[in-house]
């Protein structure tokens, strides 16, 4: 199977070497493609070459041309958010499948050009969630599609970004609303989709409230940080900030981004504390499902921690997730880091004592999903039937997707109702049956 990458930052890399490295008997990468030069020059020296040849690079501008004249019979399309759905669009109908980074897209109008495309050409698309891979949250559906808490009828789900990871979303392009969707959609399609995968249902109605109160210019005021410059590169007060991102200090950054940004002034390491960021960094969603199951969700991309804690309410009993990731770090450093990932698992079932389950593990990045979700993806005839149904379409995608869209709708109007099911149907889109 031939593979072409559209967009060639940070992502890309995954996907890169999983095709030209480690699936290189199943898979071959054809082409990279690209705005920035440089970009693509890196990229593009980092992928073995046993032909002497090298791999074909494109820029943006001549994507159908790189379609037609490499025939990939699959498009990753790894592009900041907002544009996922133009390249998806342009590759489905140029008669290619696609693979697209999560979120599939942004909005409702975005959206439903990706479903149009879909169904009027009939090439597959594939929106990679390697959350839904990740051995311990495997285990969760596990013991849900069992039965053993009987009904889900209530989830409490949170999410804490700590002020490493966190501060990286008001640093670029996730920043600004309309590039990303803000974090209850760039981020949390991630968690929504975990609760409609695990909840087994999708959802019907959703109200939120969402505020910037952190990464804001007062709190760099109340920080000593008066007179920051509008990016940690050569910033006056960059030593006596915990937030400082320093390209120089890190190869991997340096070449990507600091060594490119001649080509189309992409800055890496944007002020987090600037005026003009768009996005909130706390936010609460109460959502309603179309099984019956509501649920309460929080966000904030400024904790001391980094990880998530998630409690099924059940007719039988409850389970009870925590996973530590970070523990007690600060901006800037590891300080204080944890020395591995803390995971528990309860089952605490009506008349019994809780009970500490054996949590499953893996190896390799986000929790051990990344790698086995690429083998599912680049090899999937060596890999076990999937009893958990872990592939992901565009409906998955969409409905991923939807409760973020609802939300950020929600928080625009101060906190009102949205039914999702009218709200597809006015931008006229059809998912097919509900769950
Ligand atoms: N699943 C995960 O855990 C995970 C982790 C990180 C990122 N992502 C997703 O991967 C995608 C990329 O994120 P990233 O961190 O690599 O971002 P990035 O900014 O590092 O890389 C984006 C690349 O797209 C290129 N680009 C910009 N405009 C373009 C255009 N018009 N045409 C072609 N290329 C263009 C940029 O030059 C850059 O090389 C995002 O959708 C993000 O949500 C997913």
């Amino acid at each position: 199977m031939k593979y072409a990458i559209v967009g060639t930052g940070g992502r890309h890399q995954m996907f890169r070497d999983a095709v030209a490295i480690t699936h290189a008997d199943t898979a071959e990468l054809v082409a990279l493609c690209d705005v920035n030069q440089s970009r693509l020059a890196l990229s593009a020296s980092k992928v073995p070459d046993p032909g002497g040849n090298g791999v074909a690079t494109y820029l943006a501008e001549d994507f159908d041309r790189m379609i037609a004249e490499q025939q990939p019979d699959t498009v990753i399309v790894t592009t900041p958010d907002f544009l996922h759905d133009d390249y998806i669009v342009r590759a489905l109908r140029a008669g290619r499948n696609v693979m697209t980074e999560k979120p599939m897209t942004i909005d409702v109008n975005r959206l439903k050009r990706i479903l149009d495309a879909q169904r009027e050409t009939g090439k597959s698309v594939t929106v990679t969630f390697n959350y839904r891979y990740s051995p311990a949250r495997t285990q969760l559906k596990d013991l849900l599609m069992s039965g053993v808490i009987g009904d889900i009828t209530a989830i409490d789900f949170r999410w804490y970004l700590d002020r490493v990871h966190g501060a990286d979303y008001f640093r670029r392009w996730h920043r600004y609303k309309d590039k990303s969707g803000g974090l209850l959609v760039h981020k949390s399609t991630h968690h929504f989709d975990l609760l409609n995968w695990w909840a087994a249902s999708t959802p019907k109605t959703v109200t939120a409230v969402g505020k910037r109160d952190f990464y804001t210019p007062q709190m760099a005021v109340k920080l000593g940080l008066e007179g920051h410059g509008e990016r940690c590169h050569a910033c006056p007060v960059a030593d006596r900030c915990e937030f400082r991102m320093d390209l120089e200090a890190d190869e991997a950054l340096k070449e990507l981004y600091l060594d490119a940004e001649d080509d189309d002034g992409y800055w890496r390491d944007k002020c987090v504390f600037a005026d003009d960021i768009t996005i909130e960094d706390t936010m609460q969603v109460q959502a309603q499902y179309a099984s019956g199951t509501s649920l309460n969700y929080t966000l904030v991309a400024y904790s001391p921690w980094e990880g998530l804690e998630v409690k099924f309410h059940g007719t039988k009993g409850e389970l009870t997730h925590k996973h530590i990731e970070v523990h007690g770090v600060f901006a800037g450093g590891d300080r204080d880091k944890t020395e591995r990932d803390n995971v528990t698992t309860e089952l605490h079932l009506a008349g019994k004592l809780p009970e500490k389950l054996a949590v499953w593990e893996g190896t390799g990045s986000h929790g051990g999903a990344d790698p086995i979700m690429l083998g599912y993806l680049f090899d999937p005839q060596h890999m076990e039937a999937d009893r958990y149904g872990r592939a992901s379409d565009q409906v998955a995608g969409a409905w991923s997707i939807l409760t973020g869209i609802a939300a950020n709708q929600s928080i625009a109007r101060n906190g009102e109702r949205i039914s999702v099911d009218a709200m597809l149907a006015e931008a006229g889109i059809d998912l097919g049956e509900k769950r």
